[in-house]
């Protein structure tokens, strides 16, 4: 349980093609939706005292506009940046103007798969990554981040 006081704010951000979680390629992803991977994380924000925002986008320039809102109010962000990982240097900046902890995550070990997979432009900003433990991965960054957040 995080620390009393003013709750803490995390911002989830899903990028392209996670709204199709459940139907897409379920042996690498999972038969999980996107709905059930948030309706989870909520839950388990209220058992830690924490209050969970998602948001997902099929747009580069969507994406950066959320990341660059988080300025506002939020205390950590857990983001799958899906394809833009390895592409967007725009998502990157927007990520690097924040001062908050960023996690990374990732429903299949990146490093694993096909060599354009194993480069991320968010790997050395980031906080910390979690990849490869499917849907079950955002429950441990939520976990991580509460402990990190709970040390301030
Ligand atoms: C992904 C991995 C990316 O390479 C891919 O483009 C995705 C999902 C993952 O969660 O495993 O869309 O970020």
């Amino acid at each position: 349980m995080v620390k009393r006081g003013v709750q803490k704010r995390i911002l989830v951000i899903h990028g392209p093609n996670l709204n199709m979680l459940g139907m897409r390629e379920p042996e690498i992803y999972g038969h999980q939706t996107l709905e059930e991977i948030n309706s989870a994380l909520k839950a388990q924000a209220e058992e830690l005292g924490l209050a969970v925002e998602t948001f997902q986008s099929n747009h580069e320039g969507e994406m950066v506009d959320r990341i660059q809102q988080a300025h506002d109010g939020f205390d950590g962000i857990i983001i799958n940046p899906a394809a833009y990982t390895h592409t967007s240097v725009a998502i990157r900046d927007a990520l690097s103007m924040l001062t908050i902890p960023i996690v990374e995550i990732h429903l299949s070990n990146i490093n694993k798969r096909e060599s354009f997979r194993h480069t991320s432009l968010i790997a050395d900003i980031a906080t910390a990554r979690i990849s490869g433990f499917g849907a079950q991965g955002y429950q441990l960054a939520l976990d991580g981040l509460a402990q990190l957040l709970s040390m301030d």
